[in-house]
């Protein structure tokens, strides 16, 4: 049942600050989160929209020693430019935070301590890896060796970013510390857990019997975690960056960043409205609201909530936890290591006034239910055959018209014809489906019914051709325009969370603030109410536009796939088993000219080469066609092995074996000396 809540406790993942936002974010989580909170705004609820960087954690430190700066001047960069980001597309939080903040650090420096107090953590030691020449324990992204899955070089204590493998740094072959290459050794600590076991049976009631309204993706992961057992967590780890563990004996131990980020909410709460902050944690009737990608769902359906259960005093729990999927770009995994992503910040740059676009091809194509993919093509077909063609248009032909037949001043409705009965009465249809749809966490489907009032206009004044009447009858064109503005109105209302940018210049145009109550009135806009001069809602894309970012794309492609030919050329196959001298010695092994040399008729790899070997001459079928044309290996010294047993391919004979290297990625190479020779000179 559907409980009564009085206000919205809105809070979107808060970001790393160890790189910029990309499309992926954006659609994740920021975009349906704002969609979700102008919504509520716009119908008049009270609403609290909290988001912030996310500051510690190891990847921060990693990028700082790299390049050689502190942590916090690498957060200091990217919480600035995340920011600009956010509000560059229209999603103002209340506020913004960050967790180097000293509120925070006291925040969750104080969660922490009345959790210890309360005495809700059990204390393990476990042998962790450490770096005897730095002094340190390495977390796990500290701990490089090769992969024991694939074979590459520089796989992580965690995870082998080649083959995508999880690993443990105990896994690795020939483990290194990154911080001064020695080899780590495992030494004793101590941390603090959280044993969520304890809370198993109390989630599983919670979740799994209370909230089977769940998204499937989010409700089968938290089964998935409580079906298969929870383990106690580690909340502390040994670092340096982060808020300090606030008991006697830790020195040199960090929160968790897994554990202080969500407390982040809670204090960026707290830095906005230090004496009202509990009536949006701690009060029964308000509904939290926690938008997340996949990855994070176990740490805010089972971790977070968990802690604020065992912390008691009142916390409030989730109403809904919507975690959307991933967004590929261009049929590719978003990688940020990798380049490969459409940052936030430059689309703002190379698309200066065309926030809504993004915002809208986001939402229409949100990975809601599944990963799904962000393509150039698409993004310019929306644009130009959805929003310029049906939604500028219908607007820009209402606003348009009615500024030439009527001054500006909209015009009287005279008596309805059936077709504007029928159009109107669609109206408040579709606002309830966009109503459910939001109001269900389905912003891709509400985004679809609110493009549906865009083509009802559309339609309406393309069959009703005022343009047309006008030339007999203007007590009709001024019905048909009446009703074209109220849909205008409509649409300034329904498409307001989904498009903010061109909603404000579509309310500008038509001079009107309406709330979402209005929409499916009749008489928004009321007569004899003069609008402003018309003005484009959107402008179409041309194929420059798209074929930069695609070249930019394909420049990031080539650059990555020269890089893993190179990679996969370095990499070496390992030494055959022992054999004898006399093994060897049982291979003749020569130098030899190629005389004569054609492709085997009907295949792409092999060439028959007449070749002297200094004994004889003979012909030899070599599988090197796909390397050497025949002109190139005219006249070529080679080296074979003569006395190879005899094969017949493809029904010629083959009297021995041109000697090739052949290097990890594939390319083959034949050997030949390093100066002219007899033909028939012994190799060994
Ligand atoms: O996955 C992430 O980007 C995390 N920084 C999200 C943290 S959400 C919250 F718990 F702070
Ligand atoms: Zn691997």
């Amino acid at each position: 049942m559907e409980k009564n809540f009085k206000r919205t406790l809105v809070t979107c993942a808060l970001p790393y600050a160890n790189g910029p936002v990309h499309i992926g974010h954006l659609a994740g989580v920021y975009v349906p989160a704002d969609i979700y909170v102008r919504y509520l705004r716009l119908r008049g609820e009270e609403v609290l929209y909290v988001c912030g960087s996310d500051e510690h954690g190891v990847p921060i430190t990693i990028k700082a020693r790299q390049q050689g700066c502190t942590p916090q001047d690498i957060v200091d960069r990217y919480h600035d430019i995340i920011d600009k980001s956010f509000k560059g597309f229209g999603i103002n939080f209340d506020v913004y935070g960050r967790t180097s903040s000293d509120v925070h650090s006291k925040n969750a420096s104080e969660f922490f301590r009345k959790l210890y107090d309360k005495g809700k953590f059990v204390t393990r030691e476990s042998e962790q890896y450490y770096d005897p020449e730095a002094k340190t324990f390495l977390a796990d992204r500290y701990i490089v060796g090769t992969c024991p899955k694939c074979g590459a070089e520089g796989a992580y204590g965690d995870q082998c970013e080649k083959c995508g493998c999880t690993l443990s740094p105990e896994e690795l072959i020939n483990p290194k510390s990154k911080l001064s290459g020695a080899e780590p050794i495992k030494k004793k600590t101590t941390h603090w857990y959280l044993p969520l076991e304890q809370y198993e049976q109390w989630l599983r009631e919670w979740i799994l019997e209370g909230h089977k309204e769940w998204r499937p993706n989010v409700y089968g992961q938290v089964k998935s975690w409580l079906d298969g057992g929870l383990q106690p967590r580690a909340v502390t780890r040994d670092l340096d960056w982060g808020v300090p563990v606030p008991v006697e004996g830790a020195e040199g131990k960090v929160l968790y960043v897994w554990f202080d980020a969500p407390i982040g909410y809670i204090s960026n709460t707290i830095q906005l409205l230090p004496d009202s902050w509990e009536k949006w944690w701690k009060s029964e009737d308000t509904k939290l609201v926690h938008f997340i990608g996949k990855d994070n769902i176990v740490f805010h359906c089972i971790v977070f909530p968990s802690m604020l259960k065992a912390y008691g005093d009142g916390f409030i729990l989730p109403e809904n936890v919507p975690a959307n999927e991933f967004l590929n770009l261009e049929g590719d995994k978003i990688s940020t290591s990798k380049g490969w992503a459409v940052w936030a910040h430059e689309y703002l740059q190379d698309f200066p006034g065309k926030e809504d676009v993004l915002r809208y091809v986001l939402t229409a194509n949100a990975p809601e239910t599944k990963d799904n993919d962000f393509s150039w093509k698409d993004f310019q077909t929306r644009n130009n055959s959805e929003l310029v063609a049906i939604f500028g248009n219908f607007v820009n032909r209402a606003v348009v018209l009615t500024h030439k037949y009527f001054g500006g001043k909209t015009p009287a409705a005279g008596e309805l014809q059936d077709i504007d009965r029928e159009t109107l009465a669609q109206v408040p249809v579709i606002r309830e489906a966009i109503e459910k749809n939001i109001e269900a966490y389905k912003f891709r489907e509400a985004l679809r019914e609110a493009m549906n009032l865009a083509r009802l206009g559309n339609k309406y004044i393309s069959d009703t051709e005022p343009w047309k009447v006008a030339k007999t009858d203007m007590a009709r064109t001024a019905t048909i325009l009446n009703v074209s503005l109220q849909i205008c109105a409509d649409l300034a209302i329904a498409f307001e969370p989904f498009t903010p940018f061109a909603t404000e210049r579509l309310r500008r145009m038509l001079d009107i603030a309406p709330a979402w109550d209005e929409l499916g009135k009749e008489d928004i806009i009321p007569e004899g109410h003069e609008l402003k001069p018309a003005e484009l809602l959107f402008a179409k894309i041309e194929d420059a536009e798209i074929d930069r970012q695609l070249a930019r794309l394909d420049a990031i492609r080539a650059e990555r796939e020269a890089a893993a030919k190179a990679e996969a050329a370095k990499q070496v196959a390992p030494q055959k088993e022992e054999c004898t001298f006399e093994d060897f010695e049982k291979m003749d092994i020569r130098t030899a000219t190629v005389l004569e040399a054609e492709r085997v008729p009907k295949t792409d790899k092999l060439l028959k080469l007449t070749i002297d070997t200094g004994i004889d001459k003979r012909v030899i079928v070599s599988g090197i066609a796909e390397y050497y044309s025949p002109e190139d290996m005219l006249g070529k010294q080679i080296c074979i092995l003569a006395n190879l047993k005899p094969r017949t391919i493809r029904g010629i004979e083959s009297h021995g074996m041109i000697l090739m290297a052949k290097q990890g990625d594939g390319k083959m190479r034949f050997i030949t000396p390093q100066e002219a020779l007899v033909n028939g000179a012994q190799i060994g």
